[in-house]
């Protein structure tokens, strides 16, 4: 049987893989943690959940950053409530983390446009869609992106930055010795933890 994990009974190790699992998911497209589940509360109380790209992991901030269209139902959902929840499981590494926090929404703000102003033509021609996300169409094609020399300003108006700041982090390992899952809610002096019965 395959050796257990360094951070297996060891909390700090623990956090400390939660936010290395989350910085590579950020840049390995392979990874588990490249595309987390979005999970909102809509305008109705009801739960709404669906993938999205991370886009960076800030541990010293404890924060998640996510790009979407601010004529989303996510983004109208964020602007509302001001939270968000992201899930992820790495079927490899066999770790799911869950991290659940406050949610800002960024669109006209200096920060938005530093990442709009760094981002590819190719990645920017999304916001350019019209009509906006979600809107009911006539046949599955009837809508229009703009072309890449387009895109450069065509949805800058459209796009927006979610900021999770993360208020409460959870780590589950699967292993048939026995699982591990771990618990982190911030505080004034920092992460305060604790071992879950999984
Ligand atoms: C692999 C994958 C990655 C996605 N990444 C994003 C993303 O980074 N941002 C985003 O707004 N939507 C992304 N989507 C689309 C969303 O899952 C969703 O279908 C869309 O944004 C509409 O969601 P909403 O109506 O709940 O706002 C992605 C979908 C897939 C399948």
């Amino acid at each position: 049987m395959a050796e257990l994990p360094p951070f297996y009974d060891d909390l700090v190790a623990c956090h400390d893989e939660l936010w290395r699992r989350l910085e590579q998911g950020v840049a390995d497209r392979n990874s588990g943690f490249h595309t987390p589940a979005l999970a909102t509360v809509d305008l109705h109380g009801r739960p709404q959940v669906r993938t999205v790209v991370l886009r960076d992991a800030d541990r010293a901030a404890g924060t998640l950053r996510i790009h979407c269209d601010r004529r989303s139902e996510k983004a109208v959902e964020i602007a509302a409530t001001g939270s968000a929840a992201l899930q992820a499981y790495d079927r490899d590494a066999k770790i799911q983390i869950r991290v659940d926090g406050t949610a800002e929404l960024h669109t006209d703000d200096w920060f938005a446009e530093s990442i709009w102003t760094e981002a590819q033509p190719m990645s920017r021609a999304v916001y350019g869609i019209v009509p906006g996300p979600g809107t009911a169409l006539l046949n599955g094609g009837g809508y229009t992106l703009p072309g890449a020399d387009e895109a450069i300003l065509a949805g800058r108006d459209n796009f927006g930055v979610v900021v999770i700041r993360a208020e409460r982090l959870e780590f589950l390992y699967l292993d048939r010795r026995g699982h591990r899952r771990a618990l982190w809610l911030r505080s004034d002096a920092g992460w305060v933890e604790t071992w879950l019965a999984p």
